[in-house]
């Protein structure tokens, strides 16, 4: 009798997904993320960060109808999405599929050896991190480099370059120590000074194409979190540098999230530049841990929640940052929860996901 009542399990669906070039097809399950499915059955699949941020992944939908879990808007043009860009570590299988893996996918990135030259603390948890090359080589600040140390059995983790580098053989990060971590806290122990770590860079497109800020001086706004700050803070830096006084620069609003005023860094020297460049800077800290006793008269709280009265307060206070919504462009650099809970802030104020681009600081998934 009781059996009459008992739930049926759920028949999942499952959905034969075409992989070109090639034509491997693989039957994948409703839901499977389409990069870690192929991945486990057995696809030479392209892939690096698995959390959206290099593009590694990106794929062509020639059939079928995926469901994919960032807005596409982040990172493709329009012309990308109308012909059917996705990342298949941010897609969902939905249907029978026909994928294309786009032909550029792999980045001109570079292997090497690297030793640990320099750890500087800059706050209790967020240290300056440099390593010396082998071989010179070219990046942008907030792209990143896959680090791991030499030896150790795990997957190389993502970090991001705090300034660009025009074949340069020193490349600093930003990193966050996780005491059980097991990449960041080799990394920021300056007891592995001298010792080999193996890195591979460049990977993404987070932050100023060179000239953009020039051709278009549209305000810039710029969010950042934890270590995020370094990525964040040698992007703002490049874009003074490149800045010849002659022409009127972007201005930038800078909101760095932060849990007490211990985490904070680097924003005098910011000024400093930004100042000697001619560069209207504006930055407001938010603090989500500091003591109330400690007699900090700034912002308390989350990011998101102070987003739309910053704006309006710089716009009020500043004609240059006094734009039509659409003018602004948008970077975000940090832990996801900032990043998230930020974009959807500025979406309530009615910004779009194709002004903002964004690199989250996630864990990445284990191979
Ligand atoms: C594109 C990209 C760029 C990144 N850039 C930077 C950067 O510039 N600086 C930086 O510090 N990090 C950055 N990260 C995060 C970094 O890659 C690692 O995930 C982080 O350093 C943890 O690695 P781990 O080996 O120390 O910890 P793991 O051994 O992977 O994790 C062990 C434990 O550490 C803790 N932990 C690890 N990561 C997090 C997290 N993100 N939030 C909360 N707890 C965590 C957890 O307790 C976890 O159980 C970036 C990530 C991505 C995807
Ligand atoms: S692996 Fe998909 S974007 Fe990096």
């Amino acid at each position: 009798m009781l059996g009459l009542f008992r739930k049926k399990p759920r028949e999942v669906a499952r959905f034969a997904v075409r992989f070109q070039p090639g034509n491997t097809v693989l039957e994948l399950k409703q839901g499977d993320n389409l990069l870690e499915a192929s991945l486990q059955q057995g696809v030479a699949a392209p892939y690096n960060c698995r959390v959206g941020a290099c593009k590694t992944c990106q794929i062509r939908v020639v059939e079928g109808q995926p469901k994919s879990l960032i807005e596409r808007e982040y990172v493709f043009s329009q012309e990308e999405i109308a012909a059917g860009a996705y990342l298949a570590c941010q897609t969902s299988v939905q249907s029978d599929m026909v994928v294309a893996w786009h032909a550029g996918a792999i980045e001109e990135t570079a292997i090497q050896n690297a030793r640990l030259v320099e750890v500087r603390r800059l706050t209790a948890r967020i240290h300056r991190v440099q390593l010396r090359l082998d071989a010179p080589l070219s990046w942008r600040a907030g792209q990143f480099a896959r680090l791991v140390p030499a030896g150790m059995p795990v997957d190389p983790r993502c970090y991001s370059m705090v300034a660009s580098g025009e074949n340069e053989q020193l490349i600093s990060f930003d990193i966050t120590h996780y005491p059980d971590g097991a990449v960041s806290s080799w990394m920021t122990d300056t007891a592995n000074l001298g010792r080999e770590v193996l890195v591979e860079a460049p990977f993404g497109e987070f932050g100023l194409q060179p000239g953009a800020a020039k051709e278009q001086p549209a305000p810039l706004l710029c969010i950042a979190g934890g270590s995020g700050l370094g990525a964040i803070g040698g992007i703002i830096a490049g874009h003074a540098r490149s800045m010849d006084r002659s022409t009127p620069a972007a201005p930038v609003l800078l909101v760095v999230g932060a849990r007490d005023r211990g985490e904070m860094y680097g924003l005098d020297e910011l000024r400093r530049v930004a100042d000697s460049a001619n560069v209207p800077l504006q930055i407001d800290v938010v603090l989500d841990r500091e003591p109330g006793d400690s007699g900090w008269q700034g912002r308390r709280g989350y990011v998101a929640e102070h987003l739309p009265q910053i704006l309006r307060q710089a716009a009020e206070g500043d004609p240059r940052f006094s734009q039509p919504d659409e003018a602004w462009r948008v970077l975000l650099c940090g832990p996801t929860p900032l990043v998230d809970t930020a974009i959807d802030a500025l979406k309530g104020v009615g910004l779009r996901a194709g002004q903002m681009a964004f690199d989250k600081y996630e864990q990445q998934r284990a191979a």
